[in-house]
């Protein structure tokens, strides 16, 4: 993370335009908060990568709300098709307009959070198999320079996730989505807030896969161990193994057997994140008081003075 960070500041300087690669089913959970500080006012295209994956309309809300920012230029593609990833190229030259030809290359600098489609892009833009892709989150490990015409150059970044994730909300969307590491979360609290969700937003989707009429009025709980009873995630004794059902439910959201699901729109995770920043400040008002008595403790700064007693 400190590495890559440090290797965007470096590259920065010389990029014209920023490709920050979205999911499209999780376009505010995979948007990296530390991308947007380091690449301030740089022309940026938002890519909603694996919209074959995603909910159209929602997508179309997402591009419209990126659409309206100044210098951001949003496209909707999936990764494996190659006219959208010609659109980008096109993208890119409205963004920096006065690059291009060989003494003035596009420079440009593609971002993205593990598993959200990188490598696959790379492979499509280049026209053959040019970067590695994989099941595995972290795939692209060093920074390299791919040639994608001989005045368009494309400086790759490690895929990488930030440290701290504030919104409670957009860490489980990653979790769903493929982009955290296996050991990372736990299967069946991840299962049950897709489910909570998709019980609010896609109640026909569950219908159509599942087959359980009153999802609408079980807990996530009942309707986790419904769907292991439906599909046969049974245990010793017959009981339901509720992390396989948990596991069906995921690979059902990941493989698009749900349907085409968008986990956010703009405005919901504009809320998650307000509130996630409110809650984020609170937690370092008690951090820092802890830290304070820690010090004084310490003897490493003075004691506060007591309060005199009012002389009555
Ligand atoms: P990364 O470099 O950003 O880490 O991601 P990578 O390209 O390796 O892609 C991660 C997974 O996402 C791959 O699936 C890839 O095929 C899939 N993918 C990429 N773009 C799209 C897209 O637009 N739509 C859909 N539906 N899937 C996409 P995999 O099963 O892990 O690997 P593979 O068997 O396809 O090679």
């Amino acid at each position: 993370m400190h590495l890559t960070r440090k290797a965007i500041q470096e590259r920065i300087k010389e990029i014209d335009v920023v490709i920050e690669m979205l999911d499209a089913r999780l376009p505010g959970s995979s948007a990296n908060p530390m991308l947007a500080e380091l690449t301030r006012n740089r022309p940026a295209v938002k890519l909603l990568n694996k919209q074959d994956l995603a909910d159209p309309q929602r997508t179309a809300l997402w591009l419209d709300h990126y659409n309206a920012q100044p210098g951001v230029r949003a496209l909707g593609i999936d990764a494996s098709v190659v006219a959208p990833a010609k659109a980008l190229v096109t993208a890119c030259h409205a963004l920096a307009p006065n690059r291009g030809g060989m003494a003035k290359p596009m420079r440009v600098l593609i971002c993205g959070i593990p598993n959200v489609g990188k490598s696959t892009l790379i492979n499509t833009l280049k026209g053959k198999r040019a970067a590695k892709t994989g099941d595995e989150a972290g795939v692209t490990k060093l920074e390299q320079r791919i040639t994608i015409a001989p005045d368009f150059y494309l400086y790759d970044t490690p895929g990488v996730l930030w440290p701290r994730i504030i919104v409670a909300q957009s860490g489980y969307n990653l979790a769903a989505s493929g982009a955290i590491g296996r050991n990372a979360y736990e299967d069946e609290e991840v299962a049950l807030e897709l489910l909570d969700y998709l019980r609010q937003h896609y109640a026909d989707a569950l219908l159509a896969r599942y087959k359980i009429a009153d999802a609408g009025a079980m807990t996530d709980t009942d309707l986790l161990d419904a769907i292991g009873r439906q599909r046969g995630a049974l245990q010793s004794g017959g009981r339901i193994n509720l992390n396989k059902a948990a596991e069906l439910v995921i690979h059902d959201f990941r493989s698009g057997s749900l349907g085409r699901i968008t986990l956010e729109t703009p405005e919901q995770f504009a809320q998650w994140l307000a509130a996630g920043e409110v809650r984020d400040a609170e937690r370092q008002v008690k951090k820092d008081a802890i830290e304070h008595a820690r010090l004084v403790r310490l003897k490493k700064i003075p004691r506060p003075p007591r309060a005199e007693p009012e002389s009555a």
